[in-house]
């Protein structure tokens, strides 16, 4: 298990070229279970998730190799049309090859994902959808049992606007028989990146980008070579580390579009923002204005910036609320943030963030992935030296998030460690 070692209080100042986007990836990567053949998708990030996700489709039968951030996947020996626990259990968005493999094998069976550190996390709408396209469901010792001749087009309702759900059914209706309508589907960036990836492939599908999408089934689809957007979480954490630290900085490699909602919220807390092209500068010379922020699906305020934006809150002079509409326990960052000398309470899906109080280092745990993210930030603003354990949290969603905050003149540093 390895830790960081901060020594907080050190303004970051400089630029930093964000990766791709771990979210987008995980949706596109399933999609080559629909089509035999080479795929080549384009600025992978290099970290632990897509590690899972190779390791998942290896043991189906493809082929996956990551060179630099091209990521190379042969589906041509897919053999296999199952998704064990053992991989599951490590990266619930393992669930999104179940849409593929039904509509191109006409056969699943894949480990239930479970909750996560943050609470419950049902697939209800996930099953739904497939059962709506004609598939038969079952749920045997753990594992999600599905069978289907041949999907047909259907008419499917999301009650919630669900990423994954929207991506498996669509990732199934591409190659069912006739129309299939989705309304209410999620219209997250990562959503568009894979019907567009889809449509590549030979899919067709209209309403990209809107919450109707309308996709005529096809017969086959092929492999082709994509582009992965950048992660538009990382761009956001990383404008965030430079607030807090009241510093200067220049994301490069970013699509500014992604990030509205963001930089909206931080402009309220008085950074000022150059947003030119693929790139956006940010700087703040003052502590940030205590500002409410409320989470809600694209291009909404993202529940992956909640944990983020609250300990921003702790270096503004005053008191403010996060609210998460889409995950309300999500608030383990929280008590490990008190560790740090932060004064906030949590009732219900809010924390109050009384800011302002001095932070000073302490050794913190991590526990999922952007509270972790939450708590380095956190200790980049302390006085002092910190500890955060269990960073492999962080390392299944940020590509070398020491060495870019490094180069931006923290002062962070790696150890392995025998702590469980
Ligand atoms: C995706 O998860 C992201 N993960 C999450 O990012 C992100 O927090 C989430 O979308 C919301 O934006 C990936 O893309 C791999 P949802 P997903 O289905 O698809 C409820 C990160 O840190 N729901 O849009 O699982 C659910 O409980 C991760 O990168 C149902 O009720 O999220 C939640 O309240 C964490 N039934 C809401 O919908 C279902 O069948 C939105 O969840 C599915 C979801």
């Amino acid at each position: 298990m390895d830790k960081f070692i901060i020594e907080g209080g050190r303004r970051l100042v400089g630029a930093v070229r964000i990766s791709g986007s771990k979210n987008a990836a995980l949706a596109i990567i399933p999609s080559v279970l629909l089509a035999p053949g080479v795929f080549r998708l384009r600025n992978t990030p290099n970290i632990r998730d897509i590690w899972t996700m190779s390791r998942l489709l290896g043991a189906m039968g493809a082929h996956c190799e990551l060179n630099g951030s091209e990521l190379f996947v042969d589906s041509n020996g897919v053999n296999s049309f199952e998704a064990p626990y053992e991989h599951v259990k490590k990266m619930r968005a393992s669930i999104n090859v179940l849409g593929p493999l039904v509509a191109r094998f006409g056969r699943a069976k894949v480990s239930l994902p479970g909750g996560c550190a943050f609470g419950p996390r049902p697939i209800d709408l996930h099953l739904k959808g497939l059962e709506k396209l004609g598939a038969e469901i079952g749920i045997e010792n753990g594992y999600i049992i599905a069978n289907a001749q041949r999907l047909r087009g259907a008419r499917i309702h999301f009650d919630i606007s669900s990423v994954g759900a929207t991506e498996n059914i669509l990732s199934a209706a591409v190659l069912a028989d006739g129309v299939t309508t989705i309304t209410n589907a999620a219209i997250e960036p990562e959503v568009s990146a894979l019907a567009k990836m889809l449509v590549k492939m030979g899919a067709k599908i209209s309403g990209i980008g809107t919450a109707t999408l309308e996709i005529e089934g096809v017969k086959e689809l092929h492999a082709v070579e994509e582009e992965n957007l950048p992660d538009r979480i990382e761009a956001a954490t990383f404008l965030i580390a430079a607030a807090i630290t009241q510093g200067k900085i220049v994301l490069e490699n970013v699509n500014p579009y992604h990030l509205t909602a963001v930089i909206a919220k931080m402009e309220e807390a008085g950074c000022e923002f150059d947003v030119t092209g693929p790139n956006i500068s940010m700087e703040l010379n003052q502590p940030p204005k205590p500002i409410d922020a409320t989470t809600a699906p694209y291009p909404g305020f993202p529940t992956d910036v909640q944990a983020q934006w609250v300990a921003l809150m702790l270096t503004a002079q005053g008191s403010c609320r996060a609210t998460d509409t889409i995950y309300p326990t999500r608030f383990h960052h929280v008590p490990e943030l008190l560790r740090l000398g932060a004064h906030i309470e949590v009732a219900d899906n809010t924390a109050i963030i009384h800011g302002g109080r001095p932070l000073s280092g302490a050794s913190v745990m991590s526990s999922d992935l952007r509270a972790s993210a939450s708590l380095i930030l956190a200790a980049l603003a302390a006085q002092g030296r910190s500890e955060i354990l269990r960073v492999y949290h962080l390392d299944r969603g940020y590509e070398n998030i020491e060495k870019k905050l490094e180069q931006l003149g923290a002062s962070i540093q790696r150890v392995k460690t025998e702590d469980f």
